[in-house]
């Protein structure tokens, strides 16, 4: 059988409008603008008011077959990374091939937290080399809103909600796509960023309300000291064992949790600031939606273009990280 190689050939994003700026939290909590944007870059973020994860990845998977010029019957597979599905069941995946009418396609929900994205691309990556599928939409989205407690300061201001969407197809040319990947998780790193309740360990109870397990809890310092590691060792790795310097790569896409991770992680990378993708201003870390989100803003202001290498770099609730090389292959955006 013909090699094939996976590339991403359409992307995509839907962010609500609602804007919650760092002035409108520091009305809620203690907090300033000052303090938000030099320990984190983030101005604002994005909240949506009515609908849930779903809503938000179906109109990003939408934008994305009509840039493809494709129908949702044409879709095989849809794989949607997420820590904020609907509901436990059925699978939010299950929800979008609904919403947006893809009949010929199955699926299912991915939970890699802020890796959640990079582990979905690559999982969708197998099915098209492998030969099984041909169309595989790779979603991140996250409606986080939903598990941030709005009286923790430490958290509140961190997180938003958004959704972005890559369509993989094959290609018969070996140098395009995705070219490699790293993925780690350690599991030991799960107490530092978790929803401690609502799943079989600590089931909704009025107990569990009242304490705010249904809540995002990070311990930022803990997360923070390993992220700044790992993001930037799977990014340095990914370069060496494709004997790539920081010249050779176009754009760094990182996952937008902190811009003190991303400007390490860059500076390991020998690469200029100018060469890596930075929306957290705008959009706060809206988890598996922000490695896509960052592509498709890239690609619709015709930064992004085919032909370019990029290193994606994530790392996450889990722990979960890794990184991936892809040689970029939608046609450039009409800008
Ligand atoms: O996406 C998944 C992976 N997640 C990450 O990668 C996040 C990693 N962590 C971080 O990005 C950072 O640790 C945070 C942005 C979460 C926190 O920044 P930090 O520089 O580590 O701050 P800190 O938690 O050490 O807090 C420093 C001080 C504390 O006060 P004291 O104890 O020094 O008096 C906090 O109470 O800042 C205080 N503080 C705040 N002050 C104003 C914490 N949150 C706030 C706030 N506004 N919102």
């Amino acid at each position: 059988m013909q090699k094939k190689r996976a590339v991403i050939t359409a992307v995509d994003h839907y962010v609500p409008d609602k804007v919650l700026s760092n002035f409108d939290l520091e009305k809620i909590v203690d907090t300033t603008d000052e303090w938000i944007r030099t320990r984190t870059g983030i101005r604002e973020r994005r909240i949506l008011e009515h609908g849930a994860t779903s809503d938000m990845a179906a109109e990003a998977a939408r934008r994305v077959l009509a840039n493809r010029g494709l129908t949702a019957n044409d879709i095989d597979v849809i794989i949607v990374a997420t820590v904020t599905p609907d509901m436990f069941f059925p699978s939010t995946s299950c929800l979008v091939q609904d919403k947006i009418g893809a009949k010929n396609a199955w699926g299912f929900d991915l939970s890699g937290a802020c890796s959640g994205f990079l582990y979905a691309l690559i999982t969708g990556a197998q099915f098209i080399e492998s030969g099984m599928h041909t169309r595989v939409l790779v979603i991140g989205a996250d409606k986080m809103s939903t598990i941030t407690d709005y009286a923790d300061r430490n958290n509140c201001i961190l997180f938003g909600d958004a959704a972005a969407a890559v369509l993989l197809e094959p290609s018969e040319n070996m140098s395009e796509g995705i070219l490699d990947s790293i993925l780690r998780s350690d599991g030991s790193g799960g107490k530092y960023l978790y929803m401690k309740g609502g799943g079989s360990l600590n089931p909704p109870t009025h107990e569990t309300v009242d304490k705010g397990w249904h809540y995002l809890y990070q311990d930022g310092k803990s997360v923070f000291k390993v992220a700044v590691i790992g993001m930037a060792d799977v990014s340095a790795e990914i370069m060496k064992r494709n004997n790539l310097t920081g010249k050779d790569i176009d754009w760094l896409v990182p996952h937008q949790a902190n811009l003190r991770i991303i400007d390490a992680t860059a500076e390991r990378m020998e690469l200029d600031k100018s060469r890596v993708m930075i929306n957290i201003d705008k959009y706060g870390n809206t988890t598996a939606a922000t490695v896509p989100l960052c592509l498709s803003e890239w690609w619709k202001a015709g930064k992004l273009k085919k032909g370019q290498t990029i290193v994606l770099a994530t790392f996450g609730a889990g722990y979960t990280w890794g990184s991936a090389l892809v040689k970029w292959s939608a046609e450039d955006a009409k800008v």
